[in-house]
């Protein structure tokens, strides 16, 4: 308002400025002008009376010479005439005259000294009269002359209208020049200026939707462009501080191994953990004359180390290495992690008949295929059975032996080698606590009906406190199966099981990777070269997919492959340009049904790569060795996305590696619907591997996503992983473990 009214106040002042110099400057040129106007025509039509009357000396005074006086006033506007004789007398020839001759007299001193005839403009009483002196040339009449008053005023008065005309256009020009002015101000410039001020608040509270409304305006363009560079900057500041605020809030709760830690230490004052599973988490190997320590390659290991590496404990598990026996003590135990010692590897020796029938034989020939509905037929001998049971007694032995001086020990029984173990182990230690955490899918009741020992295996199991699964739709099954088949109560209200006095408690757990804020935090700004991995291989691709898989028949291999045929049929583009690498650690090789699929896939890599192949390029770079994780990281690192296409999988956990691998937030993760972390990884392209064309789209929206969106959907499996990491798995399978009274 203040604005407006200044402004006004300034247009008015500046036109009425203008309007007066001009409205000056032309009354000084007009006044002039009838000056010059009305002094010649004085001249003129003083002269043609004085030739006409004063050429001999007139007789003033005669009624002729009063009518040609009169009509000279009349028909020329004069306003008098008057004589002077040299004895100094000044004689008016008509009365109108009579009250100028006063100021005429030194005028006329001025012409007859001059000896010229002279004009002069009067003012008197506020009227107007030009005197014109015109000297009178007769030698009779000698230093005389005639007065001619005409009248002036007429001038003032075109004076006065050019004034009061010029002030009214002035005023109208002020008028019409401020609506103008108020109204480009409003719509031109207040308006936007408005607009702009809205959109800056809306950058600063960061409404986003507004934000993103981009306003009309014009002239301000540069402006907004500037404001948005700003914007943009603030935007990202804004939401890396808001990133950050998050992640301390976050980190606070994140779990890590020294807060878990602490945790056992509460929850197991001093009472013992012991793992147990088939499977060790270090395996010692010859490799030429020396002995190398690896990391098998399994979910369940992946899952397990970080915590006992955080809390230490004891894991009994077979030992499997060729070098194994070489490096335990005479209690057949090894500090591990090798130079850090940060818990106890008990090894339990199976001979090979044990090894063929419990492990082979009962977990991966029947077991296996009976949980994962992979449609590998499951084959379930007797002889693998009694062998099963025989090798759960060898192990429960050793967990008794191991807590025989120990007060309510903490059991954690990993996996199907172990079904009969909780129930093995609590009925000679009823204050044990014992867990067992099933790794794989535990099918519909009907599937896992067909195994002839069913009611054992849950018998088993349900000897325990707590059993585990990665999602609730497995404890379901569980639940309906031992609903089937057993004579007990289940509780679907607490989802637990009685069977006499006894309850065991059913839940789900799933499980994760160690993955914490440090973690996430610590982006490395280099990624990895995928061209370079490619090739050490004589390969090269523009674009690349890693998968890392056990040569399995559950993970959907061939399935992956003949999706990647589709994709380089379908989108043609590609060849020549994208290679899938894909990491097959072989596994259980001595099965007919993993030869076969091992060979079934390689067969396939050969005939996609044969069908399309072209120097230094192929399809798919198939690496069939174990790797270890070290080994793998540099490839998660390095390719466009990742595919884990299981048929059907308790959790996969290369799913989440990958993630966390992804340091600089960028790539995709192609998941299977059938693997359980697809119901945490929302992120995922979450696809059915037995729908090839889909799997074969879903390469394509991999490989051409916008970065912003993989950044979105990456971020968002990062803190999702980040805030159920392994550590928040263990505490929370403990504390469970931990609550229940015996
Ligand atoms: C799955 C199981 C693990 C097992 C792993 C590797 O992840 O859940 O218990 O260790 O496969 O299999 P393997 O037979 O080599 O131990």
């Amino acid at each position: 308002m203040k604005i407006n009214l200044a402004l006004i106040i300034s247009i008015i002042a500046a036109v009425g400025l203008v309007a007066f110099g001009f409205t000056a400057f032309q009354i000084a040129s007009e006044r002039q002008q009838l000056n010059n106007e009305l002094e010649s025509k004085t001249i003129q039509v003083a002269e043609a009376f004085y030739k006409a009357h004063f050429f001999r000396k007139p007789k003033t005074d005669s009624l002729h010479f009063r009518h040609i006086t009169d009509s000279l006033i009349t028909q020329y506007r004069f306003s008098g005439l008057a004589v002077y004789y040299n004895n100094d007398s000044l004689v008016p020839l008509t009365s109108s005259s009579e009250p100028f001759l006063k100021y005429s007299t030194d005028y006329i001193a001025q012409a007859i000294s001059a000896d010229s005839s002279m004009g002069n403009l009067l003012s008197i009483h506020g009227k107007k009269v030009y005197e014109y002196i015109r000297l009178i040339k007769q030698h009779d009449l000698p230093e005389s002359a005639v007065i001619f008053y005409a009248d002036a005023d007429y001038i003032t008065n075109i004076v006065k209208s050019i004034w009061l005309r010029n002030f009214i256009r002035w005023f109208l020009q002020a008028l019409v020049i401020s609506v103008v002015t108020l109204l480009v101000v409003k719509w031109g410039i207040l308006s936007p200026l408005n607009r702009v001020v809205e959109w800056i608040k809306a950058v600063r509270f960061g409404n986003a939707d507004q934000f993103k409304k981009r306003p009309m305006l014009n002239f301000l363009e540069p402006l907004y462009k500037e404001i948005s560079g700003i914007a943009q900057a603030m935007q990202e500041a804004k939401a890396i501080a808001q990133e950050e605020a998050q992640l301390r809030t976050s980190g606070e709760a994140v779990w890590t191994h020294e807060r878990l830690n602490e945790e056992m230490k509460q929850l197991l004052e001093d009472k013992i953990m012991v793992v147990v599973s088939n499977r060790e988490p270090y395996m010692h190997v010859h490799a030429g004359k020396e002995i190398k320590c690896i990391v098998p390659a399994s979910g369940m290991v992946t899952a397990m180390e970080p915590i006992l590496k955080a809390c230490g404990g004891l894991w009994i598990a077979s030992g499997s290495g060729d070098a194994d026996r070489e490096t335990v003590d005479e209690h057949d135990k090894v500090q591990v992690p090798p130079y850090e010692n940060k818990y106890t590897l008990r090894r339990i020796w199976l001979s090979k008949e044990q090894e063929n029938h419990y492990y082979y034989g009962f977990s991966n020939e029947g077991l296996w295929p009976l949980c994962h509905i992979a449609h590998t037929r499951p084959i379930f001998r007797k002889e693998d059975w009694d062998y099963y049971q025989e090798v759960n007694e060898i192990y429960a032995k050793a967990v008794l032996e191991e807590i025989k001086n120990q007060e309510e020990p903490f059991i954690l029984v990993q996996d199907y080698h172990f079904a009969l173990l909780p129930k093995l182990i609590k009925d000679k230690r009823p204050d044990a606590k014992v867990a067992i955490f099933w790794h794989i899918p535990w099918p519909n009741p009907e599937s896992f009906g067909i195994c002839p020992w069913q009611k054992e295996l849950l018998r088993g199991m349900l000897g325990g406190d707590l059993i585990g699964f990665h999602t609730q739709y497995h404890c379901n099954n569980f639940l309906e199966t031992v609903n089937n088949s057993l004579e007990s109560r289940v509780i679907w209200e607490n989802f637990s099981v009685k069977i006499g006095n006894h309850f065991t408690l059913v839940k789900p757990f799933p499980i994760s990777i160690s993955f914490t804020l440090k973690d996430y935090e610590n982006g490395t700004g280099q990624q990895e070269e995928p061209t370079e991995l490619l090739k050490q291989h004589g390969l090269h691709a523009q674009y690349v997919g890693i998968g890392v898989d056990r040569i399995d028949y559950t993970k959907g291999l061939i399935e992956k492959f003949l999706a990647i045929e589709r994709f380089l049929e379908k989108y043609a583009e590609y060849r020549g340009k994208f290679t899938f690498i894909q990491i097959g650690a072989p596994s259980r090789s001595l099965l007919k049904s993993y030869a076969d699929i091992t060979s079934a896939v390689e067969n396939e890599v050969n005939r996609i790569n044969w069908k399309f192949k072209a120097k230094n390029w192929q399809p798919i770079l198939f690496l069939k060795r174990h790797h270890s994780h070290e080994e793998i990281i540099p490839y998660y690192r390095s390719a466009d996305f990742c595919m884990v296409t299981s048929l059907h999988d308790g959790m996969n956990l290369v799913a989440k590696e990958f993630i966390a691998a992804r340091q600089e937030n960028d790539g995709v993760l192609i998941l299977s619907r059938f693997a359980g972390a697809s119901q945490e990884l929302h992120g995922a392209l979450i696809i059915n591997p037995y729908d090839v064309e889909q799997t074969a789209d879903a390469i394509k929206e991999a490989l051409e996503m916008p970065k912003p969106l993989q950044g979105q959907k990456m971020k968002q499996m990062r803190r999702m992983i980040m805030g159920h990491n392994v550590y928040s798995w263990a505490s929370n399978i403990l504390r469970a473990m931990a609550s229940i009274q015996n």
